[in-house]
């Protein structure tokens, strides 16, 4: 695909199913693309990925479900629980996490810039979501991007044992997706670009 084409293909999909035009193998080598050549500042590559298929993704979203459960009303919770099994149909599950050890880091090495560190490594970080998205898309794979951090935090943590360092920033359940999507509306142009030619 071009990349304007990946760009257009790129859209919240939430009706997922249990399959994947690529293998295990193939993601893993997809993220490890997405993580090498999303731009960082200091090019300190602060983000980082974890691939959840099998039992692994099922278990993020039995996790949810578990925690949902005792914290809404009845109702609520049937409503939430039948919008989350729809991402634990899907095939896998990527969460996202910001080291927050490279943010200090950089801030200790750059003070100067201490304020801005952190602005920077999250506007990196949405680089990095959007990468591994458009990529998906480019491999005809349907994802949306999910925030059920904090509330998961612990969870995903005992899961996963991932370091203490390691924020949980979103959660983007993934598969070849049915149906199409939503239909996009687009604020006027004129508010949103400026030109001086
Ligand atoms: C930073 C960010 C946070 C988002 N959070 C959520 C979310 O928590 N749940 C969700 O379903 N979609 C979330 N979205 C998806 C947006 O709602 C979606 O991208 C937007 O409506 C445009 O639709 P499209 O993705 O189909 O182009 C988020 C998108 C961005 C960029």
């Amino acid at each position: 695909m071009e990349f304007k084409e990946a760009m257009m293909h790129r859209r919240s999909r939430y009706e997922l199913t249990s399959t994947s035009p690529l293998n295990p193998d193939q993601l893993k080598a997809l993220l490890v693309h997405a993580l090498n050549h999303t731009p960082s500042a200091y090019n300190a590559q602060g983000g980082r990925l974890l691939l959840a298929l099998n039992e692994h993704h099922q278990a993020i979203w039995d996790a949810l479900i578990a925690l949902l459960k005792t914290r809404q009303s009845e109702e609520r919770f049937a409503k939430s629980k039948a919008k989350i099994e729809q991402f634990k149909k899907a095939y896998g599950t990527v969460l996202f996490f910001n080291d927050l050890n490279v943010i200090k880091e950089y801030q200790k090495k750059y003070p100067k810039y201490a304020e801005q560190t952190e602005l920077w490594s999250q506007q990196s970080h949405g680089m990095l979501q959007y990468v591994v998205w458009t990529s998906f898309a480019d491999a005809k794979i349907g994802a949306s991007l999910q925030h059920y951090n904090p509330l998961i935090d612990d969870a995903i943590k005992s899961l996963f044992a991932v370091p203490d360092s390691w924020k949980l920033t979103a959660q983007m359940p993934f598969g070849i997706a049915k149906g199409s999507p939503k239909e996009k509306h687009f604020k006027p142009i004129e508010t949103r670009l400026k030109v001086f030619e």
